[in-house]
């Protein structure tokens, strides 16, 4: 529930000192150049929810000037830099905004503060980036995605009214939203304008535990069956940002624990429409993925291999018919590597299928096969492939790729053969006769060795 005090006690009594003190010094440079400041987005919605002090890292500010044109929120960070060269300072030229970003500061603690100039974004067609022009800030927060991110608190005085900082700038019902749990966008383009705000309205629902109010959800149901996908791929050349920050959306849904509810939520709204038109999780996908998180926590633990989105996004997109899968793959600008996965994956598992499918295949032959393949597609493969091809990925997984050589380089010299070339040979035979089984300690390795290579 909301607590209506004043945004003014919520910020004292919610946040840190030091940070405070950080806000009032910034505001009170704005009031001194005449410029309005205000804190608006994720930090206002989160100040308004919590009832203990919430951990906020990010604090987003809009300075409203004179409107000349120029950046002000540029030129306000630089200000407020002057006075602490402790903080590093970032400036965006082409959306006129700057970063301020305290790490690991002895008083603050890392946390960044975001310093915009109010602006309005007229998008010239849809699913185009935004353009961007000065304007205030009640048009700045009208370009925003949903009212429980468009409300403001006024950190600077107001001039005309010769009120104090803090005041609730609330135009399109935020507050209540936020009282009914609710997800809902300001117009009913938002989603066409900007379809990762799909994306976004599921995660904040799942996040907050909040519902997407029912205006806005028949909003989403129009925009993707209005053929959201296709105004997505088209050649223009605003689309690979808006595929780039669609990637950043799944990213963040699916690091989190509770990527599953917040899927199933856009499997209900055909959402998963807006990364191809076939995808559809099918009957297997569900409790695959459950066998691909728990390897990869068991084989990945410190995910080097792989990080849980990724594998989880690469999963999803394995759905897709193969030759379907890559081109979706590089549209949302994954990695080398994970098109390589996904466009292999495919004939890997049928390749595989074929040797396990082999009259008793040697199982130094099958390792052999599975040493070529990244750890990743080795989950991918495990979760997907059959029962058989699961239980030699487990045995590889587990023992073959952990057995320790009987002899080294050191041995084979020992031995008496010169080093060289034919080392790599010897010890990777002897591996696989270990696969096997048929060699177990060291003597019978050395005699092995001996016969196989006869000394001259
Ligand atoms: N925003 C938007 N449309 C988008 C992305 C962002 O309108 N596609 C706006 C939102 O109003 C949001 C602000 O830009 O409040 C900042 O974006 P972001 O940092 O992603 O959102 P937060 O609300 O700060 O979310 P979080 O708490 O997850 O950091």
């Amino acid at each position: 529930t909301v607590v209506r005090t004043s945004m003014q006690d919520r910020l004292q009594t919610l946040l840190p000192q030091p940070l405070q003190a950080v806000l009032t010094e910034v505001a009170q440079l704005a009031e001194q150049q005449g410029w309005q400041l205000y804190l608006v987005g994720g930090a206002v919605r989160d100040l308004l929810l919590a009832e203990q002090p919430p951990k906020l890292q990010e604090f987003d500010l809009v300075v409203d000037g004179v409107h000349t044109g120029e950046s002000e929120g540029a030129a306000l960070a630089q200000l407020v830099q002057q006075r602490h060269p402790e903080a590093q300072l970032q400036i965006f030229g082409q959306f006129q905004t700057a970063a301020l970003l305290w790490n690991q500061d002895p008083v603050l603690g890392t946390f960044a503060v975001d310093i915009a100039t109010a602006r309005s974004e007229f998008y010239p067609y849809p699913a185009a980036n935004p353009e961007v022009t000065a304007s205030s800030i009640r048009q700045d927060l009208y370009r925003r995605d949903f009212t429980i991110n468009a409300l403001a608190v006024r950190l600077t005085p107001h001039r005309q009214r010769q009120r104090q900082g803090g005041e609730l700038l609330d135009f399109f019902g935020g507050l209540e939203d936020l009282q009914q749990r609710q997800v809902r966008v300001l117009h009913p383009n938002s989603f066409i304008e900007d379809p990762t705000r799909i994306f976004r309205a599921v995660r904040f629902a799942t996040r907050l535990g909040f519902e997407i109010e029912g205006q806005t959800e028949r909003y989403v149901r129009n925009a993707i069956s209005s053929g959201i996908y296709q105004q997505t791929q088209g050649e223009n050349q605003k689309t690979p940002a808006l595929q780039a920050r669609l990637r950043n959306e799944l990213k963040y849904i699916f690091k989190t624990d509770y990527w599953p509810t917040a899927l199933k939520l856009l499997e209900n709204l055909d959402a998963l429409q807006c990364l191809h038109p076939q995808l559809n999780l099918g009957q297997n996908w569900w409790k695959q993925s459950r066998i691909v998180l728990r390897w990869h926590h068991s084989f990945d633990p410190e995910a080097k291999a792989i990080p849980q989105w990724l594998l989880i996004l690469e999963h999803l997109l394995l759905e897709l018919p193969p030759e379907l899968a890559h081109p979706v793959a590089i549209t949302l600008h994954l990695s080398e590597s994970s098109q390589q996965r996904l466009k292999t994956l495919a004939t890997t598992q049928q390749a595989l299928a074929q040797l396990l499918s082999s009259a008793e295949p040697r199982p130094s032959l099958i390792a052999r096969q599975l040493q070529q393949i990244d750890l990743a597609l080795l989950l991918l493969l495990a979760a997907r492939g059959d029962l058989a091809l699961r239980c030699s990925i487990w045995q590889y997984l587990n023992y073959w790729s952990q057995l320790k050589p009987l002899l080294n380089g050191s041995d084979l010299i020992r031995l008496g053969y010169q080093p060289g070339q034919q080392f790599k040979q010897m010890l990777s035979e002897l591996w696989a006769e270990m696969v096997d089984g048929t060699l177990r300690d060291r003597a019978t390795a050395e005699q092995w060795v001996q016969h196989q290579y006869p000394l001259m």
